[in-house]
């Protein structure tokens, strides 16, 4: 396999989505769009692939991976869904929601996916360049965010060269995303459902169908999610949350009409305070004002609801300790 060269930006064309499906197949990596953020994908069945993702990445081993499917009958073939998992896939699917259901007997996606659990977290992805290509492959594709272990994930085709150009066989490239933001991780596999990671379908909504949730606590207790302790989503300079104004030598991340005056770097994520545009532009955003020469990023508060959730949390594991 030849993956010395930096890959291709391939605009997603019907020719290239059955290219990027045949090296799919045989075993090689490709990184797509999906609404929420660009994925670094994999025959999920394949070992050696799947193998191949978590070296890519840099990733701990005891980080699972999510399985994309285009559909809930799809899904049903490896893992054993109860009436929850049907109604929020009939009600949020293809969409923003990832669910953490029990694997079947027999389930034939690589072990490395489930990093030990016998669990397995599905996704039917909403991009119709995702879908494509699904359907094309014919098999479950494993894919995390494609980018380096515990960096900004990547909204666009030209993040994923930056990041992982020289470890994939082609880049899909799909536009920027919709969402900007991962999808909602839900674990279905107790008795009452556990929030791993708020994400691009808001816990509004899902309590709307289901009742009040477990939310899976971070900081201390069992680790209910490997995903959550880490450091995560970081640029290379420090964070700095609920920031009036920045400092000097410091760049700004804004969020809505009334910015303070400033000479520094500054990006506003939303003029209008919108939470789904700001969401939209978080992790471009952060790439762009992560510069050197700066001593770090200071940024603005966010509402605490809807999608600013899921905001919130990026930034606050963005300015985590490293
Ligand atoms: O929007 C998304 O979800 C994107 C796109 C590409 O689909 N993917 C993504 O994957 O964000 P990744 O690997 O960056 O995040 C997957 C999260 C991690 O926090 C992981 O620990 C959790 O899902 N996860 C995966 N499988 C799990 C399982 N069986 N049990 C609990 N958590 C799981
Ligand atoms: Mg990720």
């Amino acid at each position: 396999m030849d993956e010395t060269a930096r890959a291709t930006i391939l605009p997603a064309d019907e020719r290239a989505i059955r290219a990027a499906a045949a090296h799919l197949r045989a075993g090689r990596l490709v990184a797509f769009p999906t609404e929420t953020v660009y994925g670094l994908g994999a025959d999920a069945t394949d070992d050696r692939a799947v193998a191949a993702i978590f070296e890519a990445k840099g990733r701990p081993r005891f980080n699972p991976l999510i399985v994309h499917l285009p559909d809930m009958a799809a899904a049903e073939t490896l893992v054993r869904a109860d009436d929850r998992a049907r109604a929020l896939a009939a009600r949020f699917w293809p969409g923003a929601l990832t669910l953490v259901l029990p694997r079947r007997e027999g389930c034939p996606v690589s072990l490395l996916c489930s990093a030990g659990l016998d669990s397995l977290a599905v996704r039917a992805p909403a991009h119709p360049v995702a879908q494509a290509l699904l359907r094309a492959t014919g098999r479950p594709v494993a894919a995390p965010s494609a980018n380096r272990s515990g960096r900004v994930s990547p909204t666009t085709a030209a993040h994923v060269a930056e990041e992982l150009g020289d470890r994939v066989a082609a880049i899909l490239d799909g536009g920027p995303c919709a969402l900007g933001l991962e999808s909602t991780v839900l674990d279905l596999t107790g008795g009452q459902p556990a929030l791993l990671r708020p994400g691009g379908v808001t816990r509004e909504a899902l309590e709307a169908e289901l009742g009040p949730l477990r939310h899976a606590e971070p900081r201390g207790g069992p680790l209910p999610s490997p995903g959550l302790l880490e450091s995560h989503y970081a640029p290379a300079l420090p964070l700095r949350l609920e920031a009036a104004e920045a400092a000097p030598g410091e760049a700004l991340l804004a969020f809505g009409p009334e910015v303070p005056p400033i000479t520094a770097p500054m990006l506003n994520l939303s003029p209008s305070g919108d939470l789904a545009e700001a969401a939209a532009n978080l992790f471009a955003h952060l790439r762009a004002l992560d510069r050197p020469g700066l001593r770090g990023i200071a940024v603005m508060p966010i509402p605490e609801t809807g999608l600013g959730a899921a905001i919130n949390d990026r930034l606050r594991r963005a300015a985590a300790p490293r």
